[in-house]
């Protein structure tokens, strides 16, 4: 025993985890089963898993808080600095018609030429007004060091969580207005009248890393999340629901046909599952499972992907939708309704787009968006013969220390833990 210990503390002083390059990187979505984050019994190669999960936690820790109201340089159309702003990201400037003389500001380009869509082609520009980033950082910060409370056991994180929610939802100068009326504007002429549209309500999908991260201090009973808070979020939430199930603009992304459609499932039933509304989030992802999903892949596993198919970065948008199902699935067993064998009309399943997904080449896309819905898969289908395991060794030599493989179990380390991590 003492033996064995001395070999795997001599392992670890020699491979830090500095080595071990498990740079932080969101992922698209997820969701964890409370109950196996809070139960402790983690197979022990999670351990490296852990200490990159408490490495993202500090490292998101020293960018918040996060807020609408300091996250963007100008005001929504409302001019009300708690609304919620971003501009629609794939659309670019024609300033040909315009007549002007000289080079026109920034301010100028957006106000007087007209936009027009590019399909898949970012404009970088809309970050400029970055309420999107910062929400998107609020739900990884609140996500992992919720995890980090539970594996760390430091308080210090709980009360991150506590704070930052607090910032975002309910502080009177920081707080966002539960709607996204403001989400995804088109910028041109006129545009200063504009409501945003319904692609913008994708902006808040990682509404499921916040809900996670909530269920795990509530269930786990941590002091720094109190009453006030909890009571304040509830309230808050059931006004934002009310909007994403009536407002127009909403209910244009319940209905798309592709990834938006299964990112709005994935917000609407973790927000119910935050206010205790089970029969209410049960139904939201049995309508999702009976509609949406059943166009959306084919007997071979081929995601037929409605606008996407043509578009600029199919192994992304493959591995992105991917990854809504996923979450989808797994807030569906959480309310307990197994949705991962159901079939599509023409057949296929969660495993077979996974495994079709697998054998797609990225090409210059970034491949590791597929590797936590890998793991996702073998977990969840089990990897008997550890084809799974092998592709994530093959693409990922690492895998074992990225967080995703803490909460992506069981599945095989393929000997990584025991070789003293990766033999560097
Ligand atoms: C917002 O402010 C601008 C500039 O002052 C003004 O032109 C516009 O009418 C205002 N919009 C609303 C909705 O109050
Ligand atoms: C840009 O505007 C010009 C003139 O207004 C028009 O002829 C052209 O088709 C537009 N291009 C695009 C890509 O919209
Ligand atoms: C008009 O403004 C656009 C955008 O700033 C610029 O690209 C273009 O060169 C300008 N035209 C002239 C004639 O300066
Ligand atoms: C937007 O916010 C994210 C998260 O805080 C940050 O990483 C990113 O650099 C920001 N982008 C810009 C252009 O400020
Ligand atoms: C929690 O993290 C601190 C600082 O990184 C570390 O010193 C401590 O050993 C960790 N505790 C546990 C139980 O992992
Ligand atoms: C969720 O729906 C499924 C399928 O209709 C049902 O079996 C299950 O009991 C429901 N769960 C809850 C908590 O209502
Ligand atoms: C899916 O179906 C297979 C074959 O019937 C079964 O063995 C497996 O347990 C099911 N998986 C889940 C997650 O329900
Ligand atoms: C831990 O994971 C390894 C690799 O998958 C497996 O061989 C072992 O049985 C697991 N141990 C426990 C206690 O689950």
């Amino acid at each position: 025993m003492v033996y064995l210990r001395a070999i795997v503390l001599s392992l670890l002083a020699v491979h830090s985890l500095a080595d071990l390059n498990a740079g932080f990187s969101s992922y698209d979505n997820d969701f964890i089963e409370p109950s196996y984050i809070l139960n402790k019994n983690w197979n022990a190669t999670t351990s490296v898993a852990q200490e990159s999960i408490v490495q993202w936690a500090d490292f998101l820790a020293a960018q918040g808080p996060w807020s609408v109201t300091t996250s963007k340089p100008f005001l929504a159309p409302s001019n009300n600095t708690h609304d919620y702003l971003s501009w629609s990201p794939y659309w670019w400037p024609n300033c040909t018609g315009v007549g002007n003389t000289t080079e026109l500001t920034p301010q100028q380009i957006w106000a007087t030429c007209p936009y027009y869509p590019r399909d898949g082609e970012f404009n970088p520009d809309i970050r400029t007004v970055n309420n999107t980033g910062a929400f998107s950082a609020l739900s990884d910060a609140v996500f992992y060091n919720a995890l980090a409370w539970a594996t760390n056991g430091s308080s210090r994180y709980a009360f991150n969580v506590a704070s930052w929610i607090n910032t975002w939802f309910l502080a009177p100068d920081t707080y966002m207005n539960p709607n996204l009326n403001y989400a995804q504007v088109v910028r041109g002429p006129g545009s200063g009248a504009n409501l945003g549209t319904h692609t913008g309500v994708l902006d808040l999908k990682c509404m499921a890393k916040v809900v996670n991260a909530v269920l795990v201090l509530r269930a786990g009973k941590a002091p720094e999340w109190t009453d006030a808070i909890d009571t304040g979020l509830v309230s808050w939430t059931k006004t934002y629901i009310g909007w994403l199930t009536s407002s127009p603009i909403a209910l244009g992304e319940a209905t798309a046909a592709n990834n938006h459609g299964s990112f709005y499932y994935n917000q609407l039933a973790a927000l119910q599952i935050l206010v205790n509304d089970i029969a209410g989030a049960n139904a939201t992802l049995q309508k999702y499972f009976s509609t949406l999903y059943l166009k959306q892949v084919d007997a071979s596993g081929e995601q037929s992907q409605p606008f996407e198919a043509a578009r600029t970065r199919p192994y992304h948008y493959r591995s992105y939708n991917l990854a809504a199902m996923i979450t989808n699935a797994r807030l569906a067993a959480h309310v307990g309704f197994n949705a991962w064998n159901l079939t599509t009309s023409a057949g296929g399943t969660i495993k077979a787009a996974l495994d079709f997904t697998m054998k797609v080449p990225p090409g210059d896309e970034p491949a590791s968006e597929l590797f936590y819905s890998v793991g996702a898969g073998a977990a969840v289908y089990g990897d008997p013969d550890g084809g799974y395991a092998a592709f994530l060794a093959r693409s990922e030599q690492d895998y074992p220390a990225q967080p995703w493989f803490f909460w992506n179990q069981p599945l095989s380390d393929s000997g990584w833990f025991g070789r003293g991590y990766h033999g560097k």
